[in-house]
């Protein structure tokens, strides 16, 4: 009789080609056989992005955050988009019940984000000058982080700095601000954020730089760059936020990840995962098998991301595959459902969950 692991990775080997070595320390995760570990508590330090729609409305969806989680963060609410209609308004009512139920339930909220090239209002467009755009992005942060100073604890400053294909080491992604501004919009958010809420974690956020290859490389090296030389001039930056919207298809780089996250901790800055998740557009085979090589994929993301640096926090991009961004830019030629996240859409654990628990019970 073949043990539940040999099961699993012939049936791995045989429906995808993908090659498990069974003594890997994934396999014996995934085999049960993680010895003497306690049994699973009903609440992790798990944090996930969370849509107001089903938690207002679901009690199951509301069930599972609750269960899972002790920090979430608004996929929406508080990004431009949603929070400035016009130049005049702000509108707080997502982010404000979204405080609300993360301070009943006895978890925290993170702020999502304040400095990004995406989800801007057309108004923005009009900023033309350098004092506009420093204006309004130095009223912006004094706000917004004003209004939750000493609620929400730790913030995304900025989001995806870094272009996909950086052009150089120091190429910074194009936005109103970098456009009006150039590169020191970066530090000016950060002095304003450190100004306005001085206890916060000032966290840059990042995404594509755990993959292997040179365009990953290319991203990883301009987003040293950066750090650095914010680091060199003293800007208050506290950690580094990896997205970790994980490419099923794509191999993580071990190697050139784990020594990323080394530098950036001699930099002194800590390291949060942020969003992850797994796009599964791509992965063969039928879904109890692609949720275990999603599984594997998230574990080679997290082990070379602790080989660095202790981590701090692990946020999900939702909480259930039947709640997820995935599939509006990557649907399945399948026809089949992705599957990006660590509960399906009956909110039951997936391997990935059980992956997530192994990295946050042996936090270091
Ligand atoms: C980026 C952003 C998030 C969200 C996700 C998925 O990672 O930071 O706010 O929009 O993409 O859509």
């Amino acid at each position: 009789m073949l043990s539940r692991r040999e099961t699993i990775l012939s049936a791995l080997r045989a429906t995808t080609g993908f090659a498990l070595a069974a003594s890997s320390p994934f396999g014996t995760l995934m085999a049960g056989e993680a010895a003497a570990q306690p049994a699973a508590r009903t609440r992790l330090p798990l944090g996930a992005a969370v849509r107001d729609d089903p938690l207002e409305k679901e009690a199951d969806y509301r069930d599972a955050i609750i269960r899972h989680c002790s920090q979430i963060v608004g996929e929406g609410g508080l990004k431009w988009y949603d929070l400035r209609p016009s130049r005049e308004r702000f509108v707080y009512d997502r982010p404000d019940r979204q405080l609300a139920f993360a301070t009943a339930n006895g978890m925290t909220l993170r702020g999502h984000t304040l400095v990004w090239y995406g989800a801007m209002p057309d108004w923005t467009k009009s900023i033309s000058s350098a004092a506009e755009a420093e204006r309004e992005m130095v009223g912006h942060i004094e706000q917004v982080m004003g209004r939750y100073r000493g609620r929400i604890k730790s913030w995304d400053v900025v989001n995806e700095a870094i272009p996909d294909e950086p052009a150089s080491r120091s190429d910074i992604r194009p936005s109103i601000w970098q456009q009006r501004l150039g590169e020191s919009h970066i530090a000016l958010a950060l002095r304003t954020a450190a100004r306005v809420d001085p206890q916060a974690q000032l966290v840059i956020n990042e995404y594509d730089i755990e993959f292997v290859g040179p365009r990953f490389r290319r991203k990883r090296e301009a987003f040293l760059r950066l750090l650095r030389d914010l680091k060199l001039r003293n800007v208050p930056l506290h950690a580094v936020g990896l997205q970790g919207h994980l490419r099923a298809e794509i191999p993580i780089d071990k190697e050139g990840l784990s020594a990323f996250i080394a530098e950036c901790q001699t930099m002194g800055l800590q390291v949060l995962v942020t969003e992850l998740d797994v796009v599964d557009e791509k992965l063969p085979g039928p879904p109890e098998v692609r949720d275990i090589l999603a599984a594997s994929r998230v574990y080679d993301f997290l082990d070379a991301v602790r080989a660095g640096s202790p981590i701090d926090s692990i946020l999900t991009w939702g909480i259930t595959d039947r709640y997820t961004w995935v599939p509006l830019y990557f649907k399945r030629a399948d026809g089949l459902e992705n599957r990006p996240l660590p509960l399906d859409r009956d909110y039951r654990p997936k391997p990935m969950l059980r992956v997530i628990e192994h990295f946050l019970r042996d936090r270091r």
